[in-house]
């Protein structure tokens, strides 16, 4: 009954993980979620306002596809003095949260037989926009030993006469790896060199421990190839809100621009308002966020490696950890079961981020310290029964 294409679309296993932990609440036991990538924060206040302020202002009607003149002038003003990259509005596209950026330009650039380079363990909707746009999805390996990067041999290893893209995503979801700049420097050289596109997923640009945050659409050659995606999800506890932003070649925005005219025509008038806001307005609120962030983040790391047969590196971004759980000689699968249905703590299998993601499972510490601390415990008490 249904079509082919969708054989090929995988989806986000988070959703399933909840799902499983809300029917063990219905039956009356109590579960530590740290499946869900999301803030636990409210979305702060001057950020609200300025939704409810452009709502009685009347900003409830359609707009361009693309995204309002005004905020995209605002998001090329955002991009030159945070990424030092000047833009020009026709190079801007609203979305409905960062993840259209993805699916959509691979819609747009992907034909049969075209190769797609992607992380792994990485992001699974990139493996499934690549698939359904039937493009053939090639895996980076980003390697725990190297801090959750790639080693950019593998990388020159993948490229081939029929590489289209290359996907990279800094500070990354699931291990919480960060790029260095010399990384940056070689995947610029390499893209230039092989005519590749490259698109950035910087959602978590704001969420870093440690130094600053570089795109490898400022180095030379790139602006001219990047598709430099960013949402307002993670920085600013906004992920139902739904907003996403991106910089790219013009001829790409357009034919971006159309499919968002096909599809939801454009991101919601006054949450594009909203998000302006939220970016030229006091920072102090991320600043916050991030500290609380990265003194959780100490205790999970901490925690998990005072449990027998895990072992957790420090991530420098994102807010999750990436522990390799081969010591306790389960598979990542069974163990994330075992650890949902016997410690009532909701996690993911590395699996859920592709292949590479076997002998590890991923925690987000997007919750509270008290909320980290009993599932520590729990996990600590189930692993020393195995
Ligand atoms: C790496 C990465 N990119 C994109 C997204 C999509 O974000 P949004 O909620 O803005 O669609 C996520 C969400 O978890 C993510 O982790």
């Amino acid at each position: 009954m249904f079509a082919e294409r969708m054989s090929r679309l995988g989806t986000e296993t988070a959703f399933e993980v909840l799902a499983k932990a809300r029917a063990l609440e219905a039956q009356g036991k109590e579960i530590v979620h740290l499946e869900f990538g999301e803030p636990d924060f409210d979305t702060p206040d001057n950020i609200r306002k300025a939704a409810e302020k452009a709502i009685w202002d009347g900003q409830t009607h359609y707009g361009p596809s693309a995204g309002m003149m005004s905020v995209r002038e605002a998001i090329c003003e955002h991009f030159a003095a945070d990424r030092g990259i000047q833009y020009t509005p026709d190079q801007i596209v609203l979305t409905p949260g960062g993840k259209p950026i993805i699916f959509l330009p691979i819609l747009a650039l992907i034909d049969h037989g075209d190769e797609v380079i992607y992380p792994n363990p990485g992001y699974p909707i990139y493996e499934s926009a690549i698939n359904f746009a039937g493009g053939k999805a090639v895996p980076l390996h980003y390697r725990e030993e190297r801090d959750f990067r790639f080693d950019i041999a593998e990388l020159e290893e993948k490229i081939s006469p029929k590489t289209k893209m290359l996907i990279i995503n800094s500070p990354q979801n699931p291990t919480g790896g960060v790029l260095e700049p010399s990384d940056l420097e070689r995947i610029a050289e390499l893209s230039v060199a092989n005519d590749v596109i490259v698109l950035s997923d910087e959602v978590f640009s704001k969420i870093i421990y440690e130094g600053k945050h570089h795109t490898v659409a400022s180095l030379p050659g790139m602006k001219e190839r990047t598709i430099l995606m960013d949402a307002h999800s993670k920085t600013y506890a906004m992920t139902g809100w739904r907003l996403g932003y991106a910089a790219m070649p013009k001829a790409i925005a357009e034919r971006f621009t159309k499919l968002n005219t096909n599809i939801y025509s454009h991101a919601t008038t006054f949450v594009q308002i909203a998000g302006v806001e939220a970016l030229k307005g006091p920072q102090d609120e991320v600043v916050k966020m991030v500290g609380i962030f990265k003194e959780r983040r100490d205790a999970i790391v901490d925690g998990l490696n005072a449990i027998d047969g895990f072992s957790c590196l420090r991530p420098k971004g994102a807010f999750y950890v990436f522990p390799n759980i081969t010591g306790t000689g389960l598979k990542s699968q069974e163990l994330a079961d075992r650890v949902l249905n016997e410690a009532g703590v909701a996690c993911l299998s590395g699996t859920c981020f592709g292949s590479f993601g076997e002998g590890y499972l991923r925690f987000s510490y997007a919750n509270s310290l008290d909320n980290i601390r009993k599932a520590l415990d729990r996990i600590g008490e189930l692993v020393s029964k195995l």
